[in-house]
């Protein structure tokens, strides 16, 4: 059965000095899944995402969204172009209240001098699915660790996109609110009918809701597949007993 695929990412290499962050990584997307993207520390998870999301401009190799070369694209085209990401390390305005910091996402897709009544709508409504409708004017300073996390996934939710990056927005959360994060990512997904990547390492969070599961490893892809398929590839235990046995 052929899947149309939204995000082509082809043989991409990044280096950064003598080392090859991403070495020759090739990802096909497909339109409406949950893909999630693992592996061990520093194996290349959040510098694909910058590759992606025009962060980085990779030595080699190409990233086509719906079969346009975004490659080379500064990160403010692509994200027009509909690819939302969050940060690993959130940054929200601190001093702005929850509300204007998703605006301010909102209205990056708003042509000058149009309507941003919509945007105000839309915005309310994705603050409600994240959970954080009681927050809308405290400021963002003023959060949880949970509800910032959230909050950054409220903000790229707001530029509209039709691809959701996040990278690791369960880290640190306790258990509960892993489940209420798995809970809100489904929603998304439902409501806007999104494309979602997703890096993590809380196991039982990747295993509950990606539908597959790219892994990779010193930035090459070793293995690709159903939650089950990966969790038993013999290469994917040793490159993460490897990397305990390191620590
Ligand atoms: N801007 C940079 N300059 C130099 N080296 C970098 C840069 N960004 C990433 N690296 C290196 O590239 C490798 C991959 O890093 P990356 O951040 O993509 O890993 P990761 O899989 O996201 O790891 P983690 O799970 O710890 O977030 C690491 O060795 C890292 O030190
Ligand atoms: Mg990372």
């Amino acid at each position: 059965m052929s899947q149309e695929n939204i995000l082509v990412i082809d043989n991409v290499t990044k280096r950064f000095g003598g080392l090859r962050a991403l070495n020759k990584v090739s990802v096909n997307v497909r339109k409406g899944e949950i893909l999630g993207l693992i592996g061990p520390n520093g194996s290349g998870k959040t510098t694909l995402f910058n590759v992606i999301s025009g962060f980085y401009h990779p030595e080699e190799g190409s990233v086509n969204l719906r079969g346009e070369d975004i490659t080379d694209l500064k990160p403010h085209q692509i994200a027009r172009k509909g690819i939302g990401r969050t940060f690993q390390i959130v940054r929200p305005f601190g001093d702005m209240s929850v509300l204007d910091n998703v605006l301010v996402s909102g209205l990056f897709s708003v042509p000058r001098g149009g309507k941003t009544e919509k945007v105000q709508d839309r915005c309310r409504r994705i603050l409600e699915i994240a959970d954080l409708t009681e927050k809308i004017n405290v400021p963002a300073d003023g959060l949880s660790i949970a509800e910032k996390r959230r909050l950054e996934i409220a903000r790229a939710l707001a530029l509209d996109p039709q691809i959701l990056l996040l990278d690791e927005t369960m880290a640190g959360l306790t258990h509960h609110e892993v489940d209420h994060a798995l809970g809100i990512t489904s929603k998304i997904r439902k409501e806007f009918g999104l494309t979602i990547i997703f890096v993590e390492h809380v196991m039982r969070a990747i295993m509950a809701i990606s539908e597959r599961i790219v892994v990779l490893s010193e930035g090459a892809k070793i293995a690709e597949g159903s939650p089950k398929e990966v969790s038993e590839n013999e290469q994917v235990l040793t490159a993460y007993l490897g990397q305990r046995g390191k620590k």
